[in-house]
């Protein structure tokens, strides 16, 4: 578990985040006492009403909105929106950029179109996931280059086709790991979130088997991953009361940057959206 609940104060810069966007400037100095600065950052936020918004929140750029306008449902568009502002605003922070001005490649690495893993050039690992009503976003320190952060939240409810999910996604070692487990579909959910937390750190998400990745049922731990060279830490994460969630970090073969030491915080994001308004500062 990660340490700690959610602080009720995301930044002790809140105020001059506030101050600079609506002076239309961002500080450039980061204080010491940034969260990012030596941790990885999860930032929970309500998706929130989706009011059938007319247009995107203002923050999204030209190819963020085009995207935005490609969601049938006015949740998922909600949902998305959400994720690309908190994005933008806290690793907009880190790096010391306004959020708009933050370069976020979403490029799909099989075709191209932007609804990939988001890449900030030079700036911290990042990792988006969404579910129901929540929205996360993980951002690692800003210093370790090469360190890749996968997130994934599924409400509690997910386990509607629990059976479905295990059949296609479980390796034959977590199945028989799974046997005679009294609350099923929570270990089943719980192993899920771990998988797909570690296939998304990895960059390829469900075009991987999921079946060739084995985590442990009982501990936030991987227990086989051929795919995989390098280092790697789970961690099971609080989230929200209704959601199960899990973070996956991982490291180069030569153990860098190191994990274990990384401080994993779980903080409130909508704050840090309240900066912008609602609807998110839409235009
Ligand atoms: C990544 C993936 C597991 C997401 O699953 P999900 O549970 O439906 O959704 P989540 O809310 O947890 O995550 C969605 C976020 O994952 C991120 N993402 C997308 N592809 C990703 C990838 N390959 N690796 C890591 N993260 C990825 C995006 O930030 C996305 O957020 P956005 O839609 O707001 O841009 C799934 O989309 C996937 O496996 N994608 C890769 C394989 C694939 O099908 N590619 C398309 C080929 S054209």
């Amino acid at each position: 578990m990660a340490g700690g609940p959610p602080a009720a104060e995301p930044f002790g810069w809140h105020g001059s985040l506030h101050n600079s966007l609506h002076n239309g400037r961002m500080r450039r100095s980061i204080p010491p006492t940034h969260p990012a600065a030596g941790s990885c950052v999860v930032w929970w936020a309500a998706a929130g009403e989706p009011a059938a918004p007319t247009a995107p929140p203002s923050l999204l750029d030209s190819t963020e909105r085009q995207r935005w306008g490609t969601f049938w449902q006015a949740a998922d568009r909600q949902r998305y929106a959400v994720g690309v502002v908190l994005t933008r605003l806290v690793v907009g922070a880190a790096l010391g950029q306004r959020p708009e001005a933050v370069v976020i490649d979403r490029r799909c690495g099989w075709c191209e179109r932007p609804h990939g893993r988001p890449v900030v050039a030079g700036g911290p690992a990042v990792s988006v996931s969404h579910a129901g009503g929540l929205v996360g976003v993980a951002i690692g320190p800003p210093a370790d280059i090469g360190l890749c952060v996968g997130l994934d939240v599924e409400p509690v409810g997910a386990t509607a086709h629990v059976e479905e999910v295990a059949a296609d996604l479980l390796s034959s070692a977590e199945h028989d790991a799974l046997a005679g487990v009294q609350d099923r579909p929570a270990a089943v959910l719980r192993t899920w979130v771990r998988k797909e937390a570690a296939l998304k750190a990895i960059g390829r998400g469900l075009a991987d088997d999921p079946r060739e990745l084995t985590v442990s049922i009982s501990a936030a731990t991987v227990e086989r991953w051929p795919a995989h060279q390098g280092t790697r830490r789970l961690v099971d994460l609080r989230a929200r009361s209704g959601y199960v969630a899990s973070l996956a970090l991982l490291a180069g073969p030569d153990g860098q940057p190191a994990l274990d030491g990384l401080d994993v915080q779980e903080r409130d994001g909508d704050t840090v959206l309240r900066v912008v308004g609602p609807p998110l500062g839409g235009s």
